[in-house]
């Protein structure tokens, strides 16, 4: 294939045909396209973004470099949640459970950490035994007969993604709206869904801060999916403080399981409960929003959704009993308590540096194929606007070393801002629906 005239129309703000990105996605998996004439065309798409005709022929190029995940036509709807990133996220560990116990399939591919931003695979690896690299056909059968399962992008699932996507982190072509889009949108549609609710996060733990750019991101990912078939709805959370009190892998498993268990903090509780609710609307199982949020209140309370945890679990090889006895997850060895150094209110709990502090205790990686302890983080139990005691004890400090305490502890000092006047509670924790036809303010 002869690249250098693709690269020089797009460089000058031309497009190319459905074709042409087919017929590139084909040989550059292949080996065929080397990574520096990709990289400059990545670059120039970085520029000069893509029109829908080439952002559809790139994605349906990728989602078909693998294989798609395809039902028996009687198995339940099947609806999955994808966020876009942040700290103290455990919303899927709640949430793939919760709606799979009110008859909603839930295939659930996940990604790890990196740099300040926690992984859904990394917090589950810290359940015993618990995999996340099933195969198609065991992930096929596991929600055909359970409801959901949890993995980790597989090489069957859009491998040409998977090299394009490795390209674009060492070329800094990784920020680019249509690339995101058209790599989320290829993993999504092979897991061969009616429904997808995205999580756009906002807020300067976000990989998108600005709320512009991040409903950029979702209108251009909502007409990817509604045209492919997938009913696709959009959230926007805030990530400008983390979300719920613990940070870090098991620690999040823990508040994860307490909030399977009606126990779950306010904050986690009313994101899980919106996104849910929406998961339910997407699959035709509520057509009612109030009636919705009652039903997922109910598996809760009844008990249905941990019990559906506890089949999961089960079946990708993960130890059960930590849902009766948290000693079975990973626990730091020193553990230290970070108290108010002055009293005043709570003015930011800046979510970078508390995920970056994860990461420095050893909770996350800097690059893709580091290992990680997942005993270690931070619980913090303050939020912006909250009224604080000098001395207060405001967080823990989970470390391997006492060394790392003091480190934590440093990290807190930064991230904690106290201030002497009232201050506000931070952005709003839902504030836009977006769907196909509107974008909807809601706080
Ligand atoms: N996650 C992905 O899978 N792809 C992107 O481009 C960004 C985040």
């Amino acid at each position: 294939m002869i690249v250098i005239p693709l690269i020089e129309r797009k460089r000058d703000g031309g497009r190319l045909t459905r074709e042409e990105w087919s017929q590139l996605v084909v040989e550059y998996a292949a080996g065929r396209v080397p990574d520096y004439q990709m990289a400059a065309l990545l670059m120039a798409v970085l520029l000069n973004g893509l029109d829908d005709a080439e952002l559809g022929g790139l994605t349906d190029a990728m989602r078909g470099s693998g294989a798609c995940l395809e039902y028996d036509p009687a198995t339940v709807p099947r609806v999955d949640k994808h966020s876009t990133g942040g700290v103290g996220d455990k919303v899927s560990l709640v949430l793939a459970p919760l709606v799979a116990s009110v008859g909603v399939a839930v295939p659930m591919i996940s990604g790890r950490g990196l740099a300040h931003t926690g992984g859904t695979l990394d917090k589950l690896e810290s359940i015993p035994g618990f995999r996340t690299d099933l195969a198609l056909h065991e992930v096929r059968r596991q929600v055909e007969r359970i409801g959901a399962a949890l993995i980790g992008q597989t090489s069957e699932i859009a491998p040409a993604d998977r090299k394009l996507y490795a390209l674009r982190d060492a070329t800094a072509t990784v920020e680019a709206i249509p690339l995101m889009a058209a790599s989320i949108m290829s993993k999504k549609l092979a897991e061969g869904l009616n429904g997808l609710v995205l999580d756009i996060k906002r807020g300067s733990g976000a990989f998108l801060p600005h709320v512009k750019d991040g409903l950029e991101l979702a209108q251009t990912m909502i007409g990817l999916g509604e045209e492919r078939g997938c009913r696709t709805v959009a959230l926007v959370t805030a990530m400008d403080r983390p979300l719920g009190r613990a940070c870090g892998n098991a620690l999040e498993v823990e508040e994860a399981v307490a909030a399977l268990q009606g126990e779950g903090p306010p904050d986690l509780m009313e994101v899980v409960y919106a996104l849910g609710t929406e998961m339910l609307l997407l699959a035709g199982v509520e057509d009612d929003v109030k009636r919705a949020g009652r039903t997922l209140q109910e598996a809760i309370t009844c008990g249905k959704a941990v019990e559906k945890f506890r089949e999961i679990i089960e079946a990708q090889g993960g130890n059960p009993d930590v849902l009766d006895d948290l000693a079975v997850l990973p626990h730091a060895p020193s553990v230290g308590v970070y108290e108010a150094p002055a009293a005043g209110y709570v003015d930011r709990v800046e979510p970078r540096v508390i995920g970056q502090g994860v990461a420095n205790l050893g909770g996350g990686r800097q690059h893709m194929d580091d290992g990680i302890d997942h005993s270690v983080g931070f619980v913090i139990t303050v939020k912006p606007g909250d009224r604080v005691a000098r001395g207060q004890p405001l967080a823990s400090i989970y470390a391997r070393e006492p060394a790392d305490v003091r480190m934590g502890r440093d990290a807190l000092d930064r991230a904690i801002r106290i201030v002497h006047d009232p201050a506000e509670g931070g952005l709003p924790l839902v504030s836009h629906r977006v769907t196909a036809k509107a974008v909807e303010i809601l706080g």
